[in-house]
C-alpha cells in the first residue's frame, strides 16, 4: 500500500537526489495565456522556459502541478476519468535529454528504494516516425540497454506518442510512454500489445525539441527539453492494485460522505456518486485557487457553474433532498492538507457553494418541467435552449445532456446565435474554448502584459497604496485586471489612470528583467500577488530606470514583456465594472 503523501514525497526526493529544484504548483488559472481556461498540464506555467527563457532555479525542475482537464467532463462517471488531477513531473530545460530522462524514469519505477516495480511488469511505447520527425530509435536503444526486451517495446504514430497541446502552436515533441501490467492473476505475455487493457500507462516522458508554429510547421527549438507527467490518482490506483481511481484515498472519504447523505450505496450508483465526487472536488480547487474565481456565465466561472450544477442534478437524481455540496466539500478539504490556499479560502468555498446551490435548486425543478414540455416536440430549438439557460440556469451542455438521454436533438447553431445576441463576450462559452492550448506570445500580448504592470502601479498611485491585484487575464484583444476597491471609479479617476499610463509610455522607459532570491525581490519593493506561491528565486520586471529608485513599477513575474514602454502604443480603458463585493474589474486595450 502506498499513500498519496508517500508517492509525492518519493517523487520529489528522487528528483532532488538528481539535482532537480522543487517548484511549487502554479495556479489552476493560467496567467497571460489567452488560449486556455485552465492549467491542463505541468508544462503550461513553464512554456516561456521551454522556449528558451532562463528559469531562475536552473535547468532541472520537479513539480506537482494541480490540473483541470475539461475536455473529458462527459466521460466522468467511469473508473478512470476525472476533471481535476495532480501531475508529477520532472523537467529538463535544455539540460539532459533522452539518455538521462529514460534512465531516471527506469530507476524511479524499478529501484527497491523507490517504486520497486518488477521489470517484468513494464512495457514501453516509442514514436514510430513520420514526415515531421524520424523514428525514435534512440529511446529504443536506451530502453534495451536498461533491460527492457525488444518484445516489450512498441512503436506508435503521432496520435499516441507525441505530446503537445492538440491543435495549437507551442513546444512539443515525440514521447515514450511506460505501461504497467495491472493484473495479479494473469502473467503478462512476452509480447507487448498496447491494446491489451491489462497494460495501463503509468508515465510519459516527452522530448520537447520542436515548436509547432501557426502554420503547423515543426521548427527545431534552440534547446532540447524534457517534460514528463505521472498522474497521482492513476498511479495510486495501479500501485495499490485497485481497479477504480475513486477507491483511492483521493476520493474514498468523499464517496463515503455521499453514501451517508444520500443513503445510497456506492455499488450500484457508481456513475452518479463519481460525478458528484469529481465535480465537487474540482469545484473546491477552482473556488479555492489563488486567483479568486466564482460561478459566473463566462470563462472559468462558467465551467465552475456548470460542474457545480451538474453535481447538484446528480445529487437530486440520487434522491438527496437537502443542500449537500458544502457537506461534501468539508470532506474534500482535509484530504488536501498540503494546499494552503484551499484551507485559507475554506469559508469562501463553502459560501459560494451554498449560494450556487440555493440559486440553482430554485430553478432546477421548474426547468426540468419546462424541458419535459419542450421534449414532446422531439427537438429543442435554439430559442428554447436559450430560455432554459437564461430563465432556469441550465448551461447548454446540461440541456444537451438531457436531450441525449431523451434521444432528441438540440439546435446548437441557433442557440449560439441567440447567445451571441444576448452577450457581449470576447470569449464564448461554447465547447471550443475548453480545449487545451498554449500561450500566444504575439507582440500584442506582450504589449498588453506590460500595460497591465503599468495599470497595476497607476491604480496604486491614483487610488491608494492598498490596491492589490486580484486577477489578470490577457487575450490578443484586451487586458483584464481585477483589484480590490470598494466603489465604482469616477470618470476623472479613470482619465487620471489612463493619463499616467500614457505618460510612462511617452517617457520610453526600459523594461528590465532580473533574477533574484524571493526575499530580495520582496524587500526591493517588487509587487507580488497575495496568496500566490513563488519559488525561492524569482524573476522581477522593472519598468523605468533603476537609478535613484527612479522606477515606475516593479513586479515579480515570469513575462514576457516588451523591451521598452514606447513599444506599447496608446493605452485606453474600455470598461470598469464590479465582479464581486469589493472587487473591481478593468478592461483595457492598446492602440
Ligand atoms: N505534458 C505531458 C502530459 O501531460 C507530460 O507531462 O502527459
Amino acid at each position: 500500500m502506498i499513500t498519496r503523501n508517500e508517492l509525492i514525497k518519493k517523487y520529489i526526493d528522487f528528483f532532488k537526489s538528481k539535482h532537480h529544484k522543487h517548484i511549487p504548483s502554479s495556479s489552476l488559472i493560467p496567467e497571460n495565456d489567452p488560449t486556455v481556461l485552465f492549467t491542463t498540464a505541468g508544462m503550461h506555467p513553464l512554456v516561456p522556459y521551454l522556449l528558451g527563457q532562463k528559469h531562475p532555479l536552473g535547468s532541472r525542475l520537479v513539480s506537482v502541478q494541480k490540473c483541470i482537464r475539461t475536455g473529458d467532463i462527459d466521460e466522468v462517471g467511469d473508473e478512470v476519468h476525472h476533471t481535476f488531477f495532480e501531475m508529477l513531473g520532472n523537467w529538463s530545460l535544455g539540460d539532459y535529454f533522452k539518455e538521462e530522462a529514460i534512465s531516471y524514469s527506469f530507476e524511479f519505477l524499478t529501484n527497491k528504494k523507490w517504486l520497486a516495480i518488477p521489470k517484468e511488469k513494464l512495457a514501453v511505447t516509442c514514436f514510430e516516425g513520420d514526415k515531421d520527425s524520424s523514428k525514435d530509435i534512440d529511446s529504443e536503444k536506451i530502453w534495451l540497454s536498461l533491460g527492457i526486451p525488444k518484445e516489450r517495446i512498441a512503436f506508435l504514430p503521432k496520435e499516441d506518442n507525441w505530446w503537445g497541446p492538440a491543435g495549437n502552436s507551442g513546444p512539443c515533441g515525440p514521447d515514450t510512454e511506460m505501461f504497467y501490467w495491472k493484473s495479479n492473476s494473469k502473467k503478462p505475455p512476452k509480447k507487448f500489445d498496447p491494446k491489451d487493457e491489462n497494460w495501463v500507462e503509468i508515465w510519459n516522458d516527452v522530448f520537447m525539441e520542436y515548436n509547432k508554429d501557426k502554420s503547423e510547421k515543426y521548427i527545431s527549438l534552440s534547446q532540447k527539453n524534457v517534460d514528463t507527467g505521472m498522474g497521482v490518482e492513476r498511479t495510486l490506483t495501479i500501485l495499490n492494485g485497485l481497479e477504480d481511481n475513486y477507491l483511492t484515498e483521493c476520493f474514498l472519504p468523499i464517496i463515503k460522505e455521499i453514501e451517508k447523505i444520500s443513503g445510497k450505496k456506492y455499488k450500484g450508483n457508481e456513475k452518479e456518486i463519481r460525478i458528484i465526487a469529481d465535480h465537487l472536488r474540482a469545484a473546491v480547487f477552482i473556488l479555492g485557487d489563488e486567483k479568486s474565481i466564482s460561478p459566473s456565465n463566462i470563462g472559468q466561472g462558467y465551467v465552475l457553474r456548470r460542474i457545480i450544477r451538474r453535481a447538484i442534478r446528480y445529487g437530486k437524481q440520487l434522491g438527496i433532498k437537502e443542500n449537500f455540496t458544502v457537506k461534501v466539500a468539508k470532506t474534500i478539504i482535509p484530504i488536501y492538507s498540503d494546499y494552503d490556499e484551499i484551507h485559507r479560502n475554506h469559508k469562501f468555498i463553502c459560501e459560494q457553494l451554498e449560494l450556487e446551490e440555493n440559486k440553482f435548486s430554485e430553478t432546477l425543478e421548474k426547468g426540468m418541467k419546462k424541458f419535459s414540455e419542450i421534449a414532446v416536440d422531439k427537438i429543442v430549438s435554439g430559442k428554447e435552449a436559450f430560455l432554459l439557460f437564461q430563465s432556469f440556469g441550465f448551461p447548454i451542455e446540461f440541456t444537451q445532456e438531457l436531450a441525449d438521454e431523451n434521444g432528441i436533438e438540440v439546435d446548437l447553431d441557433e442557440y449560439n446565435i441567440e447567445f451571441k445576441k444576448h452577450q457581449d463576450l470576447s470569449r464564448s462559452t461554447s465547447a471550443g474554448v475548453f480545449k487545451s492550448g498554449l500561450a500566444d506570445e504575439s507582440e500584442t500580448t506582450k504589449k498588453l502584459h506590460t500595460a497591465t504592470h503599468l495599470l497595476n502601479e497607476a491604480l496604486r498611485k491614483i487610488l491608494g497604496n492598498e490596491i492589490a491585484q486580484k486577477g489578470s487575464n490577457i487575450t490578443p484583444e484586451r487586458l483584464r485586471f481585477d483589484f480590490n476597491f470598494p466603489r465604482k471609479l469616477t470618470p476623472e479617476e479613470i482619465k487620471k489612470v489612463e493619463d499616467l499610463i500614457n505618460e510612462q509610455i511617452k517617457l520610453s522607459l526600459p523594461v528590465i528583467r532580473e533574477e533574484m532570491p524571493l526575499d530580495n525581490a520582496l524587500s526591493s519593493g517588487a509587487q507580488s500577488e497575495f496568496g500566490n506561491k513563488y519559488p525561492e528565486v524569482v524573476s522581477v520586471y522593472t519598468i523605468g530606470s533603476q537609478k535613484n529608485k527612479g522606477w515606475f513599477s516593479k513586479e515579480i513575474c515570469t513575462g514576457p514583456h516588451v523591451n521598452n514602454t514606447s513599444d506599447i502604443g496608446k493605452f485606453k480603458i474600455i470598461k470598469e465594472e464590479s465582479v464581486a463585493a469589493g472587487i473591481r474589474r478593468i478592461k483595457g486595450i492598446v492602440e
